[in-house]
């Protein structure tokens, strides 16, 4: 069956244009000519994308666009953003309010046929990643800070709200006994993964691991960790982490760790059972030289080529920065995103107990996660597809 594309205008004119050029490439088309009447239609129907003018008399389009990623049952859907301005100032607010693409009135019907399979095509993607790839093994996604208080367990969490904005089902975990502190950033109990951790091996099975998972208001199954010394100094069975890793992928969704900074004991043996590594770093000189030594070790432990993802959590906006293509010199890698500055929202975030792209979707840190998840799925994706093709 054809996709289904909703077109959202006030302009009768301009709707029947937009429909006919869409039918022309083979798409069913539904039509809606208010703010309102989009939303509803877009809630009824879930169409596979939408195209929404900006100036509708009953309520803008970056206000439906906001009010569609606010709901669980339409935030996912791909939104062109469309509009007779060419102000950047127009772009930026788009993005902000969550669309995915834009075009401006009048357009080309090649280039509205290309944006519009463009979208479609990147979200049959996700979807063939959300049903389990090719076969159910799921991914192993790492963050792991070159030194503390960087940001790391904040990217981790919010990566996985990222995931789960995505339609995805993705389990977070916090390798970091007795320092645990997703709990505390996200307001619910501990439950602590160092009971599995002091068992041994062969006693971990399936079941017993979801008994401990923690499922959280903002959609995520968690497997947390408490802080407390006991646990920081117990010794765990050293096989025993790469067991419960194991286990999980076996759950065929996306697991996610935390595994705080090298001097966590747990972190080595896990880091190596990545499928992606994101390191994160500040863009301070002496964090780079530590992240020059270290690199090539986890490059060594598993020889994949891209699976090292590096992202630059800025945390202050002030004080002096090495710029951004002198640490990817120095480094002799990519930098794949850049985390600005967001303390206010991390701290009312904390507050709620919500990742921050769940409690402010539309924020510019929200959507630098968002794409930064989204590089990590292609990522992923196209790993399965080279492993399907040999
Ligand atoms: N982009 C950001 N802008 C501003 N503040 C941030 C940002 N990311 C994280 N923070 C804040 O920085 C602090 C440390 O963050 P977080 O606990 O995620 O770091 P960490 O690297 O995991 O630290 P630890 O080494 O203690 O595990 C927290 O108060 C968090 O809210
Ligand atoms: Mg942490």
């Amino acid at each position: 069956m054809s996709e289904k594309i909703l077109v959202v205008d006030d302009d009768i004119d301009s709707l029947k244009l937009i429909g006919l050029m869409l039918q022309r490439n083979g798409y069913q088309v539904s039509a809606a000519n208010a703010g309102y009447q989009a939303i509803a239609k877009a809630t009824a129907e879930r169409p596979d994308l939408i195209i929404l003018d900006v100036m509708m008399p009953d309520m803008n389009g970056y206000e439906v666009c906001k009010r569609l990623r606010a709901n669980s049952e339409t935030q996912h859907i791909p939104i062109i953003m469309f509009t007779a301005k060419t102000l950047i100032d127009d772009k930026v607010a788009g993005f902000e309010a969550g669309a995915d693409d834009y075009l401006t009135k009048p357009t080309h019907p090649t280039e509205l046929a290309v944006r519009v399979r463009t979208l479609l095509n990147k979200r049959a993607a996700l979807q063939r990643t959300a049903s389990g790839g090719r076969s159910n093994q799921g991914v192993t996604l790492g963050f792991m800070g070159i030194k503390g208080g960087l940001g790391t367990t904040t990217l981790a969490i919010n990566v996985a709200a990222a995931l789960h904005r995505m339609e995805r089902n993705p389990v977070l975990v916090d390798m970091c006994p007795g320092s645990g502190s997703i709990a505390a950033m996200l307001n619910v109990q501990p439950r602590s993964i160092a009971e599995l951790l002091a068992k041994r091996a062969s006693e971990l099975r399936q079941r017993v691991l979801e008994d401990q998972f923690v499922h959280h208001q903002s959609g995520l199954s968690l497997l947390l960790s408490s802080a407390s010394f006991r646990e920081a100094q117990q010794n765990y069975p050293p096989e025993t982490a790469v067991a419960i890793v194991r286990q999980l992928r076996e759950l065929g969704q996306p697991i996610l760790f935390d595994l705080g900074t090298p001097l966590n004991p747990n972190c080595n043996q896990v880091q190596r059972e990545m499928d992606l590594l994101v390191v994160v770093i500040d863009a301070i000189r002496s964090t780079v030289d530590i992240a020059r030594q270290l690199l090539p070790q986890l490059e060594a432990a598993r020889a994949v080529p891209g699976r090292i993802h590096l992202v630059v959590v800025n945390r202050t906006s002030g004080g002096i920065f090495m710029p951004w293509h002198e640490i990817e010199q120095v480094l002799g890698m990519d930098i794949r995103a850049i985390i600005p500055p967001a303390p206010e929202l991390a701290h009312q975030a904390m507050a709620a107990g919500m990742p921050i792209v769940k409690h402010q979707p539309s924020a510019i840190i929200s959507a630098q996660i968002m794409k930064l998840t989204e590089d990590l799925q292609t990522h992923v994706q196209k790993h399965w597809d080279t492993e399907v093709a040999g």
